[in-house]
């Protein structure tokens, strides 16, 4: 038996969407609270029918969320040239990195 590996990949495109390919699944997941109100969780919710290839919103105003539907081009979506590949603790200053819990 052998299993055939599509090669999934996502692109930003320069002010508009990210455009994906490959077919990965697509399925809306909702952050949920625990008993102590932790934010641990992840519900799955809808799974979306895709083709090979779509476009996701970027810019937050598709009529048709989570895809994309050009309207960021009449809201002038100006994305940051690029974001910085440090790790996301390294970014924050000294003071608000706290110790892990181990
Ligand atoms: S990125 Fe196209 S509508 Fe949001």
């Amino acid at each position: 038996m052998s299993a055939t590996k599509t090669q999934v990949s996502v692109t930003v495109s320069k002010d508009g969407p990210y455009v994906v390919s490959g077919s990965p699944p697509l399925t809306k997941q909702t952050i949920v609270a625990n008993a102590d109100g932790e934010s641990l969780q992840r519900q799955e919710g809808k799974a979306y029918d895709t083709p090979a290839r779509y476009a996701l919103c970027r810019c937050g105003h598709s009529h048709k969320a989570p895809f994309c539907d050009g309207t960021h081009a009449q809201i002038s979506l100006t994305a940051p040239k690029r974001q910085s590949a440090r790790p996301i603790l390294r970014r924050q200053p000294y003071s608000t990195v706290r110790p892990l819990p181990f």
